[in-house]
C-alpha cells in the first residue's frame, strides 16, 4: 500500500502540471460509462516511469486531485493512479494527465457511504427506473476537516410529487441533514437544480435520507456530490449559486404539472461577474410566476416591504419571493427611507400591476432572490402554485 500511495502522489505532482495545459485527455475509445466492463486496458506500466518523476518535478507544490471527464464526457471524476482508483472502489473511465492517471468515477447507491470528493449517488437500477422502494439512505463523510460545504447537483431527480394542494412532500421526500444549514427537503422533479449545504464545523458525517411512499412506483435520480473546501465555498446563506452573466433560476419542482414545495426558506444567489453592476429579472414565460392565488385585498401583487409594509404582505402571502431593490427604482410607499427595500411578491404575476412581461432591475449586491414558502397548512390549487422561473441578465457598470 505504501508504494501505491507514493505513486499516487507522484502522479498528482505530474498531472497537475499537465492538466493545466491539457485538462483530461481521454485516450480510450468509447468506453461506455454505464456498462460494468473492466477497463483492463488501463495498463499500469506507466507507473514504472513515474517513479523517476519526483526528481524532476519535485519543486511543484502538491495540488488537490484534479477533476477530469469520463471518456463519454457525461461525468466528472478525479484524475488518479489506476491502483488508487481501484483501491477506493472507483472505476476508471478513460485516461487523464496524458495517460499517467485514470479518470476515476465514484458511484454509490442506497445504504452506502461517500468518502470521495466527486461521487455520483444514483438509484439502484440507474440508468433504469427503480421500482418498489421504500427507503434509501446514504452517509457522506467529509474527506477533510476543511470541507466547508457540499454541493449537490441534481443531474436527474425524479421523485414523487408533493401533495398537489399543500405542496408538502408527504409521499416521497429527500432529506439532507447533519450539516449546519437547515435540512434540505425536496421531492418532485428537480433535474438541473443544485444546492449548497454548509458543513463547516459540522460532524464528519452528513446524511441523505429518502423516504419513498407507495403512490409512486418508479423513480430515477443521479446526484453528484462535491466536497467544497473553505476557499471555494459559495457565499453564506445561498442555497444556490449561479455563475454567468445570464441564466435561468427556478424554484424547486418547477415543472409541468409541478407545484412549488411547502416549507422552503432560501436564497438563490448570482455571482457578480466582472464589470457587472446590476441585474435584471424577467419571467421565463407568461406562466412562469404562480405563487399562490391572486389575493383579494388591495395592492395584492406587489408590496414594498419594510416596517408595516412587509407585515401587510405577510398577511396576504403565505408564500413569497423577495427581490432586493433600491428604493428609487420602485413604487414607493411614504414611509420608505432611502436605502434597501425588499420587493416581496406573491400571486399570479412577477410583474407589478399584473403585467405579463417586465424587467425588474436591482443593483443591490450580492445579487439574490429570496424564496420563502410557508408550511403548507393552506390548501390551494396547484395551478396557482407552479412556482417561479426567471431569466436573469447582469448589466454592465456605466
Ligand atoms: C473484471 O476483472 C476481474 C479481475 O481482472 C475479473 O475477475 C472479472 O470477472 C472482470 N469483470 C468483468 C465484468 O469483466
Ligand atoms: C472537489 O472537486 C471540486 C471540483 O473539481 C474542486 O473544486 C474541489 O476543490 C475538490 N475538493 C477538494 C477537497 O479537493
Ligand atoms: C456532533 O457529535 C457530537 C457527539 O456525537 C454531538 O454531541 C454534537 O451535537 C454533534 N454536532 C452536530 C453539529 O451535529
Amino acid at each position: 500500500m505504501k508504494l501505491s500511495f507514493k505513486i499516487k502522489n507522484n502522479i498528482l505532482l505530474f498531472s497537475s502540471v499537465l492538466v493545466q495545459l491539457v485538462k483530461c485527455v481521454p485516450v480510450l475509445d468509447n468506453v461506455d460509462i454505464w456498462s460494468e466492463q473492466n477497463n483492463t486496458e488501463l495498463t499500469v506500466h506507466n507507473d514504472v516511469n513515474l517513479k523517476r518523476l519526483p526528481r524532476v518535478l519535485n519543486f511543484f507544490p502538491v495540488p488537490f486531485e484534479e477533476e477530469c471527464l469520463s471518456t463519454d464526457r457525461r461525468r466528472k471524476g478525479v484524475c488518479m493512479n489506476a491502483y488508487e482508483c481501484n483501491f477506493q472502489s472507483g472505476k476508471s473511465y478513460g485516461k487523464c494527465a496524458l495517460g499517467f492517471g485514470v479518470c476515476c468515477i465514484f458511484t454509490v447507491t442506497c445504504n452506502n457511504e461517500i468518502f470521495n470528493n466527486i461521487t455520483y449517488f444514483v438509484n439502484p437500477d440507474f440508468p433504469d427506473l427503480s421500482t418498489g422502494m421504500s427507503t434509501c439512505s446514504l452517509t457522506v463523510k467529509k474527506i477533510d476537516p476543511e470541507i466547508a460545504q457540499l454541493r449537490l447537483d441534481f443531474i436527474h431527480f425524479n421523485l414523487g410529487q408533493p401533495n398537489r394542494r399543500t405542496g408538502v412532500c408527504d409521499d416521497d421526500i429527500f432529506i439532507l441533514s447533519g450539516g449546519v444549514s437547515r435540512d434540505l427537503k425536496l421531492c418532485g422533479l428537480n433535474s438541473g437544480q443544485h444546492a449548497y449545504y454548509d458543513v463547516e464545523n459540522a460532524n464528519d458525517t452528513i446524511t441523505i435520507t429518502m423516504n419513498l411512499g407507495t403512490k409512486i412506483i418508479s423513480r430515477l435520480w443521479e446526484v453528484r456530490v462535491t466536497q467544497i473546501p473553505f476557499s471555494e465555498r459559495a457565499p453564506s446563506g445561498c442555497l444556490q449559486y449561479h455563475s454567468g452573466v445570464t441564466g435561468i433560476i427556478q424554484t424547486m419542482n418547477f415543472a409541468d404539472n409541478g407545484r412549488h414545495l411547502a416549507d422552503q426558506d432560501y436564497n438563490i444567489c448570482m455571482r457578480q461577474e466582472v464589470g457587472m453592476c446590476s441585474i435584471s429579472y424577467e419571467p421565463c414565460h407568461e406562466n412562469s410566476f404562480k405563487i399562490g392565488p391572486v389575493a383579494s385585498s388591495t395592492n395584492d401583487e406587489v408590496d414594498v416591504g419594510s416596517g408595516d409594509g412587509s407585515a401587510r404582505m405577510d398577511d396576504i402571502c403565505d408564500d413569497k419571493i423577495y427581490v432586493p431593490c433600491e428604493s428609487e427604482d420602485l413604487i414607493m410607499t411614504e414611509n420608505m427611507g432611502l436605502g434597501l427595500c425588499s420587493l416581496g411578491q406573491c400571486g399570479g404575476s412577477f410583474c407589478p400591476m399584473g403585467e405579463k412581461t417586465c424587467r425588474i432591475e436591482s443593483s443591490v449586491t450580492p445579487f439574490t432572490v429570496g424564496v420563502q414558502f410557508g408550511p403548507g397548512s393552506r390548501e390551494e390549487s396547484p395551478e396557482d402554485n407552479l412556482g417561479m422561473c426567471l431569466k436573469y441578465q447582469q448589466l454592465p457598470c456605466v
